[in-house]
């Protein structure tokens, strides 16, 4: 099925200032493309063609100049955007939410096509986008600072907030969607402009969500170009990072690459927010209701085939639910309907890439060589496509080596513990610091946990798993995982630079701390 959908976009070129590139491949047989059979009709209700430009600057097109051509602080689309009451941008804002509601169906199914994940999490991702659009709009009417008591008579002291200009946003395969949507909107109410690269192995969801958000621009005579869009692989990335005319530059990805990012960014003084990877803890205690554990597990490490930043990978048990809890998560494993990510009834697809494939066999090789026992799968699964087994490794070290490395699989480490103290370490003793959940019932244990000694992660959970967070708090943590927040809470001042300003409305010129000066 996938690689039908790439040939759909094969003929995307790749812009780069002053590069032209193309996907050299052989044409395909156009009537060999999916968009040429009837059940996927619905490709063309989202604008998309058997061939697809892969760049847009208010026109489509495959030549890197005509993206940056608008980038110049004072250049249209940015001063448009900036003398726009931020009401009205959320009114923008709410039209392309009202848009995407519209096409939520097919976006999910596209998703899920070319990603590879379950239809309802390809819908519910696209759902994240809208959810985000209507807390942008409410957000245009709220942003803005606080006027300060001045110690001076006669003073205002006012924090005034104004938009960066523009927004560089790179996002990854495992959302190609949400976490655009969540810097696409706070972005725009911000009074920004934006230039997005999704991920090169999904460019027809870039180019389907551009023409929608594109179609709402013109219909407000506003240009195009404020919500632009490159495909492309690093190098482009690498242009934006270190492209002077980025103001902020929102990186979704591996620490690793997250890292270049970073360093690129910070060498011109740059601004980035970076949403990296995460090695995230379920700790259950002995006095857990199980019957929240067993499913909260199961969609943590297994939903979207174990390649959210937010999966759970490690599960620490209490010693005496240990081998219980490992009996029941085995049972659940064994039920789940395996298949193609588009039935209905299927609970888990295939992973993205071989890569991953092969990333999932090389952590069971070394989980096995440093003591781990593979209770539960471990192996590809013989079907076309890139399937591996739902994985448990239980008998490993708290500290091992593979335990404390990401592996972008559906591996789930399973480790024992006997105290609060241990496991709240342990939980902290890794790289990244995304996210966390306990399973308890004591109240004394749940505010330690959300406390200075609890979890250091960005998203600290009781009862719930460790993903499916909501658009409504901050999203990102700390250490590896990048320190960046996004969607909710205050992550709209990140979009923005801040001034104070202090306003002599007297006659009189008096000093900040008593200093006389004459
Ligand atoms: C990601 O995996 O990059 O909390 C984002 C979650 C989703 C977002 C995940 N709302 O799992």
């Amino acid at each position: 099925m996938l690689p039908l959908a790439f040939s759909l976009s094969r003929q995307i070129i790749l812009g780069r200032r002053n590069i032209l590139r193309y996907w050299h491949k052989p044409p395909a047989r156009m009537s060999a493309l999916l968009i040429n059979q009837p059940q996927y009709s619905w490709l063309k209700d989202l604008g998309l063609k058997e061939e697809n430009e892969g760049v847009y600057n208010g026109t489509w097109g495959g030549r890197g100049e005509v993206v940056t051509s608008y980038c110049p602080a004072n250049n249209e689309p940015i001063a448009r955007v900036r003398q726009m009451p931020a009401p009205k941008r959320g009114e923008i804002v709410r039209q392309i939410g009202e848009a995407l509601r519209q096409k939520i169906q097919i976006l999910g199914n596209l998703v899920s096509l070319e990603m590879g994940k379950i239809l309802v999490e390809g819908v519910g991702e696209v759902q994240e986008y809208v959810d985000i659009c209507d807390y942008a709009v409410g957000l245009s009417r709220m942003i803005g600072g606080p006027i300060l008591p001045s110690e001076r008579p006669g003073h205002a002291l006012i924090e005034q907030w104004n938009p960066l200009g523009l927004v560089g946003i790179i996002t990854a395969f495992n959302f190609p969607v949400a976490v655009y949507g969540w810097n696409n909107a706070i972005a725009l109410i911000c009074g920004n402009v934006c230039l997005w690269k999704g991920a090169p192995t999904t460019p027809l969801i870039s180019v389907a969500v551009t023409r929608i958000v594109a179609k709402v621009l013109e219909d407000n005579n506003l240009p195009g170009a404020i919500c632009s869009m490159t495909c492309g692989g690093a190098d482009i990335g690498t242009a934006m990072a270190k492209d002077e005319r980025v103001d902020l530059l929102s990186f979704t990805g591996s620490t690793q690459v997250g890292k270049l990012v970073s360093v690129m960014v910070q060498e011109r003084f740059g601004r980035s927010l970076l949403e990296l990877g995460g090695n995230n803890a379920i700790i259950v205690f002995e006095d857990a209701d199980l019957s929240l554990v067993i499913p909260s597990a199961l969609f943590a490490a297994v939903g979207t085939a174990g390649q959210r930043c937010t999966t759970a990978r490690r599960l620490f048990l209490h010693e005496s639910i240990h081998d219980e809890v490992v009996d029941k998560l085995k049972k659940a494993y064994a039920q789940i309907r395996i298949g193609n990510p588009w039935d209905s009834n299927v609970l888990y697809g295939p992973v993205h890439t071989k890569q991953a494939v092969n990333m999932f066999l090389g952590a069971v090789e070394d989980a096995k060589k440093q003591g781990g026992i593979v209770v539960c799968g471990g192996k590809t699964i013989d079907r076309p496509g890139n399937y591996v087994e739902p994985t448990i490794v239980t008998g490993l070290d708290h500290d091992a080596s593979v335990v404390h490395r990401e592996t972008f699989a559906p591996i789930l480490y399973v480790l024992k513990f006997k105290n609060e103290d241990e496991v709240y370490t342990w939980n902290n003793e890794v790289k990244h610091g995304l996210s966390s959940s306990i399973f308890t019932k004591d109240l004394g244990r749940i505010f330690r946990w959300l406390g200075p000694k609890g979890s250091d992660c960005g998203i600290v959970n009781v009862n719930i798993p460790t993903s499916g967070a909501e658009i409504g708090g901050a999203f990102g943590g700390e250490k590896h995982t990048g320190g960046g927040r996004e969607s909710g809470g205050d992550s709209w001042k990140q979009y923005m630079r801040r001034s104070t300003c202090t306003i002599n409305y007297s006659k009189d010129l008096p000093l900040a701390q008593g200093i006389k000066f004459q």
